[in-house]
């Protein structure tokens, strides 16, 4: 079963049908009522709540033919295409995507026009807060003098970053995490819709694991429909947070990393002392590193058919390509094994271990970690990759900045030479710091470089890079 299809299919599509945020509701149709519409909007609160349909909903208040109106139509053709998100007039951008200043300056070219069919043209800005400086203050240009017919509908998960220029420009919603007794409804209101046979007491586990959003609540039903046959339980609930979530594959992979034999071993037992099935733990597995494998694909994400935290955590793994595939290749040799042996338990274990021996040595590193021993990681990975490589950064200098690590050559030949090997390296910055790291390369003459490695020696203590 597609993950996506509940929380597409179940997307509100009228004020009415939105779970709480009740005052939300109440303010956005007074305002439409009263023709007074401000021209742009915070949408603040935790994920998963209702804000970007909330601003779609508004959108389409806006653009009804019949609008703007609390009742939009949705016959019209504005109201159908803003319910496929295919609305000409509804411009969803995501400010966590890399192109968000792009977009943004694309924005203040094209915001000029207004509305194109409809009586107004409504930017949705998703994740605002993710936006870099620059687009922040290109899209404060735009806030300061809108033409009348642009609406902005700006949606943060962490009203605190978005500067308060901005926030002062724009009226606040602040949408609350709903309810156990309201998520409970909403799922009750599904189950029945789509004839899932749930008992009341796991309806309320998931209600209470959803943590307040009602998309994460969707997507554990989902999973549990995907897995369990016949009713759904509060046993099944406990498994899948065991041994069938993506986050215990996540926390295994983790381990497995690090190289924590005890750790790995403790989380197989205790899944199955919840009730899992080694062979099931065996499939998982299988599952999550194909899933890996297509995260490190250049397929658009959306063919990945994964939630975006899902694809988010697997990154975050920093597996190579190599190291999926052999650990993949492992797995599928020993599919036999798993599936005949009298002690699937202990097959597994076994298996788990040889995962455990792919990995080089332990690669976690504390984010605290010192420069010094940050340039001899590198070295010593790139040292079996490419050895002229590893010689060349021997020789430059190097200055970890926010998700940059800037190296300092001294001559142009040097500059190219690392620049050309980008991937290798941001793969292997990828494996010491564990998160995305960007190449800079920078030219600089021998003083010059002399004077920032005294900058370097400065900012770390005296501590040498070298
Ligand atoms: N208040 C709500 N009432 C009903 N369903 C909701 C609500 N909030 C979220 N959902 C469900 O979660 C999905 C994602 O909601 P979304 O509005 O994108 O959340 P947010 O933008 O706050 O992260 C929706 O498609 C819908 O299925
Ligand atoms: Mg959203
Ligand atoms: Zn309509």
């Amino acid at each position: 079963m597609n993950h996506r299809v509940l929380s597409l299919k179940y997307r509100p599509q009228k004020f009415d049908e939105l779970t709480g945020q009740v005052h939300i509701v109440l303010s956005l149709k007074g305002a439409i009522n009263s023709g007074r519409i401000g021209h742009a909007f915070l949408f603040a609160g935790p994920r998963g709540v209702g804000k970007t349909t909330a601003a779609r909903i508004f959108a389409k208040s806006l653009n009804c033919v019949e609008g703007p109106t609390v009742h939009p139509c949705q016959k019209c053709q504005s109201c159908r295409e803003i319910t496929l998100s295919r609305n000409i007039d509804v411009i969803e951008i995501d400010g966590a995507s890399n192109n968000g200043v792009d977009e943004i300056r694309n924005l203040r070219e094209t915001v000029q026009y207004g509305a194109l069919h409809g009586k107004y043209r409504i930017y949705i800005i998703d994740e605002v807060h993710m936006l870099s400086i620059q687009a922040f203050n290109a899209l404060l240009k735009t806030l300061e003098e809108p033409p009348p017919s642009v609406k902005f509908v700006l949606a943060t998960t962490n009203q605190e970053k978005v500067p308060q220029t901005i926030q002062s420009r724009c009226e606040r919603y602040i949408f609350k995490r709903l309810s156990i007794k309201e998520i409970s409804g909403r799922l009750k209101f599904i189950t029945e819709r789509e004839q899932i046979k749930i008992a009341e007491s796991a309806v309320h586990d998931i209600a209470t694991r959803a943590d307040g959003s009602v998309r994460d609540a969707e997507s554990i039903l989902e999973q549990l429909v995907s897995f369990v046959e016949g009713t759904i339980s509060e046993n099944d609930i406990l498994r899948l947070a065991g041994s069938m979530s993506r986050q215990f594959y996540f926390d295994l992979m983790q381990q497995i990393l690090q190289r924590n034999h005890s750790s790995v071993l403790r989380a197989l037992n205790t899944s199955i002392e919840n009730g899992a099935e080694p062979l099931e733990v065996y499939r998982g597995l299988v599952d999550y590193l194909r899933a890996a494998l297509l995260t490190g694909s250049k397929l658009p994400p959306e063919l990945l058919d994964l939630p975006e935290d899902d694809i988010k955590n697997i990154r975050s793994l920093a597996l190579s390509r190599d190291q999926v595939m052999s650990m993949l290749e492992i797995l599928l040799d020993a599919e036999d094994m798993i599936k005949r042996s009298m002690n699937s338990r202990v097959a597994t274990e076994l298996l788990l271990c040889r995962l455990i021996e792919t990995v080089e040595r332990p690669q976690g590193k504390p984010d605290n970690a010192r420069p010094a021993d940050d340039k001899q990681e590198i070295l010593r990975i790139l040292q079996t990759q490419s050895p002229k490589l590893a010689a060349v950064l021997q020789n430059s200098s190097l200055k970890v900045e926010g998700e940059k690590v800037n190296v300092y050559v001294e001559n142009d030949f040097a500059g190219k030479m690392l620049l050309s090997s980008r991937d290798l390296l941001e793969t292997t910055f990828r494996k010491i710091f564990r998160r995305g790291m960007a190449l800079h390369v920078e030219v600089v003459s021998k003083n010059i470089r002399n004077d920032i490695e005294d900058q370097i020696k400065v900012l770390f203590d005296g501590e040498e890079v070298r």
